[in-house]
């Protein structure tokens, strides 16, 4: 029986691990995680992410082929594939802070493994990387190895929140890269062994390590430049009456271009977009090459203009002040279907109101208070390090409340900001809404969900991304 152990439980090692499980009963599965509270509660009935359908891969495999464990060592010490899907978020002090990627949770992985295995592994990149990281694993592993033998594989992951089940099953490409030895190709071919169970021969892409190392970095780059790029003709849309769904649908229609992840919004967010391509502008800068690093950091700064323009819209357009002014905020999740946060476009649009001193409701049908309190009282770049997976009590922002009802969080406001698209909110009552608003009521969506015009017939004053005002 191959034995795989994965570092990480998280929302990439906890879904993908699952799969591999179902999929591969032949194979067994632990996956392993510093973080106890994390490891528990996948081996609890309320799961530690909130994605469409992994309770019942979970359960499935759970206690047969799939184990959730703290014992990292004696795990290593078994396994045949080790993947490492550790967090590997953006620097926040020293050398490339703001931008490069930190690898000190990597590192330590490499570290754990070279120090606890006695038998030759293959080690399996899944977390996100910069391009060459292999090549410092590599030395660490076999500096430290004892004379056992580590080949290094790239197979980034993805799958994306809220289809992370769909994504797993049935893969545009599985990528994995290896080196060009005899040794490298045949670690290829055991890995891509285990995805042949499910994922058909010729989705199953090899290439060396350095090309599936930096295609991760470029898939991210390209999607979020389509969305810079949509938001981008979505200001211009406003300024002329022309109407970013119909552009974006013309644009679309090019089978060159393509329909697919051009809709307007108020930023993309989610924890990779933005430290991807900062990654990646970093590794440019290291190489040499400025020029194309400002291409990139273009993606960032439209979509921090994107945001900022939505707080300056809501803010002019309620006579230039929202002091004291309840606002309820419908969605706080960076995407619908997930409880992720990380990166949200919310936080930024809802510090843009604290800073002009709006009284804020919250309601997100999958985020809680702790969570939101969590992610208004910390500094950028801070969620991503294990810290944020420890229970605290965060210093509550006063001028926020958090509510578990739509109805509850508009009554009496002000105005309303749509920040997440889900499906929920497309049928909301929204004249009760009016209803139990302040006069003049205002409608801020920022992911063209409503129809402004059934809401203008309600009596709403509504601004919608890319929308005729
Ligand atoms: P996450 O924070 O949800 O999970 C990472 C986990 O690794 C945490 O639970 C942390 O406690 C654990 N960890 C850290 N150091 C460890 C160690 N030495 N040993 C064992 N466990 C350790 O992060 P994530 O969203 O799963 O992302 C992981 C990686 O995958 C990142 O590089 C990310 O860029 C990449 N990725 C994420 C997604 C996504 O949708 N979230 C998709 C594709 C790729
Ligand atoms: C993204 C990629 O889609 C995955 O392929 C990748 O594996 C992953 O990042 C990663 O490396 O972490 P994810 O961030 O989970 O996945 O979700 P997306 O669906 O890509 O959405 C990202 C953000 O862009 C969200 O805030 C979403 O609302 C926004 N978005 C997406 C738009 O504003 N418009 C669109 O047309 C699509």
């Amino acid at each position: 029986m191959v034995k795989i152990c994965c570092l990480g439980a998280g929302y990439v090692g906890g879904p993908t691990m699952a799969v591999i499980a179902l999929k591969c009963p032949d194979v067994e599965v632990v996956v392993v995680d510093i973080t106890a509270a994390r490891i528990n509660a996948w081996n609890s009935d309320v799961l530690p992410i909130y994605e469409p359908g992994l309770d019942d891969v979970v359960k499935q495999c759970r206690g047969r082929n799939l184990f959730f464990s703290t014992d990292i060592e004696k795990h290593i010490a078994e396994a045949d594939i080790i993947f490492v899907s550790v967090n590997t978020p953006t620097k926040t002090r020293g050398l490339g802070a703001g931008k490069a990627a930190d690898l000190t949770y990597w590192e330590s992985a490499a570290r754990m493994i070279a120090d606890v295995a006695k038998s030759d592994k293959v080690v399996v990149e899944k977390s996100t990387v910069p391009v060459k990281t292999a090549e410092a694993i590599e030395k660490i592993l076999t500096h430290n190895s004892k004379g056992i033998n580590f080949q290094i594989l790239s197979n980034p992951e993805f799958l994306a929140e809220g289809t992370a089940i769909k994504d797993l099953f049935n893969p545009d490409r599985v990528l994995i890269g290896g080196r060009e030895t005899p040794e490298g190709q045949a670690a290829v071919q055991k890995l891509k062994a285990v995805y042949a169970q499910w994922v058909p021969e010729d989705k199953i892409l090899t290439t060396n390590l350095w090309s599936a190392e930096l295609s991760k970095l470029a898939a991210n780059a390209f999607l979020a430049q389509r969305i810079s790029s949509v938001n981008a003709i979505s200001a211009l849309c406003e300024a002329t009456g022309a109407n970013v769904s119909e552009v974006a649908y013309a644009v679309g229609t090019d089978s060159r271009i393509g329909p697919k992840f051009l809709n307007a919004s108020v930023g993309f967010g989610g924890s990779c977009f933005q430290k991807d391509i900062l990654n990646l502008v970093y590794i440019c800068e290291c190489n040499g090459l400025p020029e194309v690093a400002n291409y990139w950091k273009q993606v960032i700064k439209i979509n921090d203009y994107q945001k900022s323009r939505f707080v300056n819209r809501v803010v002019a357009s309620m006579f230039n002040t929202v002091s004291n002014k309840k606002i309820a905020v419908l969605g706080f999740a960076f995407k619908k279907d997930t409880g992720d946060t990380r990166e949200t476009p919310a936080i930024d649009v809802c510090k843009g109101l604290l800073g002009d001193k709006a009284k804020i409701s919250i309601y997100d049908p999958q985020v809680t208070e702790d969570q939101i309190q969590r992610d208004l009282a910390m500094n950028k770049f801070d969620w991503d390090h294990p810290l944020h997976l420890q229970p605290t009590s965060p210093t509550a922002v006063k001028q926020v409340t958090v509510t578990w009802d739509a109805y509850e969080a508009t009554k009496d406001a002000h105005g309303i900001c749509i920040l997440t698209e889900w499906d929920e909110f497309k049928n909301l009552d929204y004249a009760k809404i009016y209803n139990g608003m302040q006069k003049p009521a205002f409608l801020f969506d920022g992911r063209n969900v409503v129809d402004p015009e059934k809401m203008r017939e309600i009596g709403f004053i509504v601004y919608s991304i890319g929308k005729p005002l």
